[in-house]
């Protein structure tokens, strides 16, 4: 359909279609990874990367800028400062210490609780409507931490938790059957770190609950032992690729990324965020994952997974180990 042109024989302006903004702090090995991934999967239409590394953040940006004719449209910025997040829809919280082979998440926290500190107030004075959504480790102790030091409702601050760690079991299970990965059912919950727990109660594949599969043509089940090797394999994934390439970054932007979508198309997608716990089975002030309901107001339902015993002891055991390191940093 053509435009009217007015009495003066113009085409009158149509007024803009409002943009999605996805600001994403910190422009490292995550954090550049996850600009690239949402440009690519058209997330968003504005990208700004923030880092107060000058040369590295103008350069991601111009080397990512550089690729736009082959994407779908999107303009993408860099800066070091604080004011190119301004209006944001979502910010994603890449920026903090980076994890050396042989650390642990929570090795961490330190460090990346006085980043978070120094930077996510400035950030919220920008873009005060945003959905935040830390992915910095320990992320679920960061989360907790960010929740306190910004004062945002809990609805809009959460962590990125497992949705990575998900898909690792995922991919783990579908390699094992020889089901296509988009007909594994399966959540990693707690913890997105060494107490982290798959949730195989609930799982399926295809319309098949997990622990009654049979294998196709009858090749066998995933017994308590196969069942145990993935859910190790899940454990020491990242400890894995930080050995052999010194951080993880596609996965873990791509899972960025489907979060970002969930929250800029307003999707309520079901994913295994980090949020605020109040009661989730009795588990209370912490910031842990388990499914959830996002979508552009940030985190919603928390869905009650039906859980075996075994499982929501687990649940509760992540639940104390997160608090506690919570705890040493004084929150
Ligand atoms: C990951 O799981 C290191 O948390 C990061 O890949």
């Amino acid at each position: 359909e053509l435009p009217d042109i007015d009495d003066a024989g113009q085409v009158p302006v149509t007024p803009r279609r409002r943009t999605s903004k996805l600001a994403i702090v910190g422009a490292g090995a995550v954090g550049s990874t996850m600009a690239y991934a949402a440009l690519m999967r058209g997330a968003a239409r504005s990208v700004a990367l923030f880092d107060i590394n000058t040369a590295k953040v103008e350069a991601e940006a111009l080397d990512l800028g550089h690729g736009i004719q082959f994407m779908p449209m999107a303009e993408v910025v860099g800066s070091d400062d604080i004011a190119v997040c301004a209006d944001a829809d979502v910010v994603m919280f890449t920026a903090g210490a980076k994890q050396k082979p042989g650390q642990s998440r929570i090795d961490l926290a330190e460090a990346t609780i006085s980043l978070v500190r120094k930077v996510l107030p400035s950030v919220v004075e920008v873009a005060p409507n945003a959905v935040y959504v830390m992915v910095t480790n320990p992320v679920d102790v960061v989360t907790y931490a960010a929740l306190k030091i910004s004062g945002l409702p809990p609805s809009q601050l959460f962590g990125s938790g497992t949705v990575l760690d998900s898909s690792r079991l995922r991919y783990l299970l579908a390699r094992e059957t020889g089901v296509a990965v988009q007909n594994v059912h399966a959540y990693v919950a707690g913890e997105h770190g060494d107490s982290e727990l798959p949730l195989w109660s609930s799982a399926s594949i295809g319309a098949v609950p997990l622990l009654e599969w049979n294998g196709l043509g009858g090749q066998g089940a995933l017994t308590a032992e196969v069942r145990e090797r993935i859910a190790h394999e899940v454990v020491d994934s990242a400890y894995r690729i930080i050995e052999g390439k010194g951080a993880t970054n596609y996965a873990v932007a791509l899972a960025g990324s489907r979060i970002i979508e969930a929250v800029l198309n307003d999707e309520q997608r079901i994913l295994p965020v980090s949020s605020l716990l109040d009661d989730y089975y009795g588990i209370s002030d912490v910031c842990l994952s388990v499914p959830a309901v996002v979508g552009a107001s940030g985190v919603g339902e928390r869905l009650a997974v039906p859980m075996s015993t075994d499982e929501l002891a687990g649940m509760r055991r992540s639940a104390e180990a997160v608090r506690s390191v919570a705890r040493t940093f004084g929150f």
